[in-house]
């Protein structure tokens, strides 16, 4: 499994069930690296979607413990050995926070957007700088949207 996610200079991810961050050619790039394959998120994240609703083209594979908790086009298990259960070698795991912290220790590859601010914030990824398992595999150069600056860096397991 993989995970992509846009962190601030802390690592922080949201604020107030929120994004940090609203940069289109990261948006753009998120699209681009999920078409098509599984996605797996928390019942929170997927409520910050338009509509509440699941992303379109991709299968959208939602964790939630309520067991009355339904939405249509998407797939709700209640734990994560029901989501194991299911073939997804190729998920991609798109937050929130909990769900990251629970999942990170099955994915090789994490795709991060480093966007250069500091900003007030409630939830963040495990900070893979710090992380001896992790090590950085592609740096890009930073880029610049509406004065905030950015860049894109993959990490990968160490050792694989
Ligand atoms: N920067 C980024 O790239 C990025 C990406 C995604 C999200 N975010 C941000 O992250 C924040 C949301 O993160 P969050 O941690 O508060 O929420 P979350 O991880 O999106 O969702 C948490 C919910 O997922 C369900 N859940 C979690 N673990 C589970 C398990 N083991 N089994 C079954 N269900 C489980 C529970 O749903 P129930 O309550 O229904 O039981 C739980 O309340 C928002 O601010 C959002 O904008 C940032």
């Amino acid at each position: 499994m993989k995970a992509i996610v846009a962190v601030d200079e802390n690592w922080a991810i949201g604020n107030k069930g929120q994004l940090l961050f609203r940069i289109s050619a990261d948006l753009k790039r998120f699209k681009e690296l999920t078409m098509g394959r599984p996605v797996v998120l928390g019942r929170k994240t997927l409520a910050t979607f338009p509509g509440g609703r699941p992303l379109p083209g991709r299968r959208n594979l939602i964790l939630s413990r309520d067991p009355g908790f339904r939405v249509e086009g998407g797939e709700v298990f209640s734990d994560i050995s029901a989501l194991l259960r299911e073939e997804i070698d190729d998920a991609i795991v798109i937050g929130g926070g909990s769900i990251y912290k629970e999942l990170l220790k099955l994915c090789d590859t994490v795709y991060v957007t480093k966007v250069f601010a500091s900003c007030e914030a409630d939830t963040w990824f495990p900070d893979l700088d710090a992380d001896p398992a992790w090590e950085v595999t592609r740096t890009e150069p930073v880029m610049e949207e509406n004065g905030l600056q950015f860049q894109y860096v993959t990490y990968g397991r160490r050792g694989l």
